[in-house]
């Protein structure tokens, strides 16, 4: 019987996985991935290992999520060591517990190594802290996708500083326009940060209400972060910035 490391991979830049994931990267026999790992990262793995790709394309996310778990307890039945490597961190909207209690349950050994979750990173890799002493104390961390919008009570973030909205790209109007009908101001600075520690990071920065109105083009996948902490962004990146010239 082979042990499953249920692994995240960071938001992207492969300097961002943990010394452990590379470690176990380098010794797996076989490597299961998600659709939001890139190939910079997958570089990492044994030359050897099966490489099996587990993206779930929108629609078929059920089905595919059965073959990801037929796939695992496959792949674990014979000896050695089985990656599953997810986006960020596994346990943050990442379907990691659910796959471990699967594999608990049949027997299998699991251990998990946290990785960096794109929450919390890479709004800070942008130049937006999620909280800062005198403007945001608290924080959530909100799934944005139809599924929470179908049963939302968004009022229970009433008193949370800095909103952080996961998979909120599709239906960021209505998220705008429900959080301006619980009172949040329409200027609320807001941002979204694309593809995150990437080549391709992306930053858009606007208002509440801009993004309530339509205003806002954006491309998945991207953080939404919603609170005053957005506006700190000028300032610390254009310190960076002058630090940069005056080295
Ligand atoms: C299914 S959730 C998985 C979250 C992941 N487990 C984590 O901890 O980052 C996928 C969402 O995470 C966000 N995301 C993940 N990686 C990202 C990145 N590099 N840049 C921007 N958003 C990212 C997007 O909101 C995306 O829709």
């Amino acid at each position: 019987m082979g042990k499953v490391y249920l692994i995240g991979a960071g938001p992207g830049d492969p300097e961002l996985l943990t010394l452990k994931a590379t470690r176990l990267l380098a010794q797996a026999r076989a490597v299961i991935y998600d659709r939001l790992v890139p190939s910079g990262i997958l570089a990492y793995a044994n030359p050897s290992a099966r490489l099996v790709y587990a993206g779930k394309e929108p629609g078929r996310q059920q089905e595919i999520q059965q073959d990801i778990l037929a796939a695992l307890v496959e792949h674990a039945s014979k000896p050695g060591i089985v990656v599953r490597l997810k986006g960020g961190d596994p346990m943050v909207f990442g379907r990691g517990a659910e796959e471990w209690l699967h594999l608990a349950e049949r027997g299998i050994d699991v251990e998990v190594v946290p990785g960096v979750s794109s929450a919390i990173s890479v709004p800070a890799l942008a130049g937006i802290p999620l909280t800062y002493r005198g403007v945001a104390s608290s924080f959530a961390v909100v799934a944005g996708h139809r599924q929470n919008l179908e049963a939302p009570d968004w009022s229970c973030y009433r008193g949370i500083d800095t909103l952080v909205v996961l998979m909120g790209v599709e239906f960021r109007d209505i998220i705008a326009t429900t959080l301006i009908e619980l009172g949040r101001p329409a200027c609320l600075p807001v941002a979204f940060i694309e593809r995150g520690s990437t080549p391709e990071e992306r930053v858009v920065t606007a208002t509440l209400g801009d993004v309530a109105r339509g205003r806002v083009l954006v491309q998945s996948p991207a953080v939404f972060v919603i609170g005053e902490v957005v506006s700190l962004r000028t300032a610390l990146t254009a310190a960076a910035t002058e630090a940069a010239v005056a080295h």
